[in-house]
């Protein structure tokens, strides 16, 4: 199933289960290796991961439970002859010892022994993971130091995306990785960690499609297909629809293209749940900039601008199967930012779901936009908390670096997102929404202005514009993900270069914290 960039934006009419819309996927996925649980070594391997440590008097070996104590002797003998310390995501490999099942053993150090935190270890089983391209089968005891991080550092750094090469590349991904633990819990802690990893991978291949493939129409038959599965309600809107309703922002943004834009709605609801989580994402497909048309260098990197709303419905995917016992509503808008003879312009002023007004200053701070009429509708459902995520700003970037998203909002939920962002190795911070930005973002001619007169503090004037958004009661908080969506250096710990998945965790463990408050 490929998707034609042909394709007719119409034929993807939208919440009509009896139209003949062709069955539509993405055009090419990330390779995934495929991870197990065995209370025993495999019969066949190729290679054994084995967990090191830096401890006080030098290499560490922790006694591996399979072998017998000669034969985990034998390999920490061969890991220190050739000088191996045990250091924080050091590779080792040596050659299997006589009577092992596997061609080579590959040592992964997990640094000093009392200082290991998940992430260490998640990071680490990253490394080995990247590192073991090609290879059919390993079997590891990375997972007795925590299964879940260790199998979730497997499973991201293994993710390989491929693009549409029309020749193979030339390295297989890590056929399988099997996972030796005989715990009691091992069994649950190995689902929910390969259904955290699968969500991720899910964001990871939404923002990896190109915008030649991946624009609003054929993005939101991908979320119909990929929450119907799932059992999820989808509601799509589309150009019609927007119009109808008096969607303004979605519209202006989405006008300038051919490819009309869409809301999509997705609704997990079990039965008795007591919280209710909105959740809303920055969906553009590609941005330009519009008008306000952006320098060409790096551009193509806006294939990303919808890393929002790809972490948004990988969060509801995974809530769902996890079954969560709460109430999460996503609410995607999708759109295209182009310049064209049907482009919003500088100067217009718009007016957005539910009445408030913009003036447009700048084409270029579109996400606002149509986040604005997301928010103004998700509140329409009156939830208990509000989360919206988006590649909101460059100044993101300049404020807190390529890896470390900035959280705003009206209430404890901000600090909450940014411990967890912490806790899960997404790295978060909680930034402030002042007073004199928030007044900076009033317009003379309309309620408000989508850009104020000042570069400086730009991320937190966009948090300002979203407030206005937001009703009264509703706790909200706001993730300025621009730098840590998308990896635009190379592949560090489970990191892959490009899409990132980020903060697809650090929403799936908010959820998880609400659920049981
Ligand atoms: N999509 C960009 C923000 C962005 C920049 C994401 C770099 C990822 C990496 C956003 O729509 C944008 O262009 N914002 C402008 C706003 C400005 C005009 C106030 C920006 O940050 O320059
Ligand atoms: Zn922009
Ligand atoms: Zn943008």
């Amino acid at each position: 199933m490929t998707t034609s960039a042909s394709q007719k934006a119409g034929e993807f009419t939208v919440g009509n289960k009896t139209s003949t819309r062709k069955a539509i996927g993405l055009p090419d996925k990330g390779l995934r290796t495929k991870l197990s649980l065995s209370n025993k070594l495999p019969e066949e391997y190729d290679a054994l991961v084995v967990p090191v440590f830096k401890g006080e008097s030098g290499l560490e070996l922790a006694a591996t439970g399979l072998f017998d104590e000669s034969v985990d002797t034998a390999i920490w003998e061969l890991l220190a002859a050739v000088g191996a310390t045990g250091k924080a995501e050091e590779l080792t490999r040596v050659p299997a010892i006589e009577g092992m099942e596997a061609d080579f053993v590959l040592a992964v150090g997990l640094g000093n022994p009392d200082a290991l935190d998940e992430e260490k270890l998640r990071r680490a089983a990253g490394v080995a993971a990247r590192s073991l391209k090609g290879v059919g089968t390993v079997a590891t005891t990375l997972g007795s130091f925590g299964l879940g991080p260790a199998v979730e550092g497997f499973a991201l750094g293994a993710y390989d995306y491929p693009g549409l090469r029309s020749k193979p590349s030339s390295s297989e991904p890590l056929g399988r990785a099997v996972f030796v633990d005989s715990r009691e819990n091992a069994k649950k802690e190995m689902r929910r960690a390969k259904i955290i990893a699968g969500s991720v991978c899910v964001a990871r291949d939404l923002v990896n499609a190109p915008s030649s493939h991946l624009y609003p129409a054929t993005y939101a038959s991908i979320i119909e297909e990929l929450a119907t599965e799932q059992g999820i309600a989808v509601e799509i809107l589309d150009e019609k629809r927007l119009a109808k309703e008096g969607f303004g922002g979605i519209l202006a943004v989405g006008m300038g293209s051919s490819r009309p834009p869409r809301l999509v709605r997705l609704t997990w609801e079990p039965k008795d749940c007591y919280h209710h989580v909105a959740l809303v994402g920055k969906g553009i497909t590609f941005d330009t900039g519009g008008i306000s048309l952006k320098p060409p260098a790096s551009m193509d990197n806006m294939i990303s601008d919808m890393g929002g709303s790809a972490a948004v419905v990988a969060t509801v995917l995974a809530a769902a199967r996890l079954e969560l016992n709460i109430k999460v509503t996503a609410t995607i808008p999708l759109a295209e930012n182009m310049p064209g003879g049907n482009s919003y312009r500088p100067g217009d002023v718009i007016t957005h779901y539910g009445g408030t007004t913009s003036e447009i200053l700048n084409t270029d701070a579109e996400g606002r936009l149509v986040l604005a009429d997301a928010m103004a509708r998700a509140c329409g459902d009156e939830p208990d908390y509000l989360i919206d995520t988006a590649t909101l700003t460059g100044a993101q970037l300049v404020a807190l670096g390529e890896r470390t998203s900035g959280v705003m909002g009206n209430g404890p939920l901000r600090d909450q997102i940014a411990a967890a962002g912490v806790a899960m190795g997404e790295n978060a911070w909680a930034m402030p929404l002042p007073e004199e930005i928030a007044e900076a973002v009033k317009s003379p001619v309309a309620d408000i202005r989508n850009v104020t007169g000042n570069r400086n503090g730009g991320m937190l004037a966009a948090a300002c514009y979203l407030r206005h958004f937001v009703t009264e009661g509703i706790e909200w908080a706001h993730v300025d993900i621009a730098g840590p969506a998308y990896n635009t250096s190379s592949a560090y710990g489970y990191t892959p270069k490009r899409a990132t998945g980020v903060p697809v965790r650090t929403f799936i463990e908010v959820l998880s914290e609400i659920e049981h408050m």
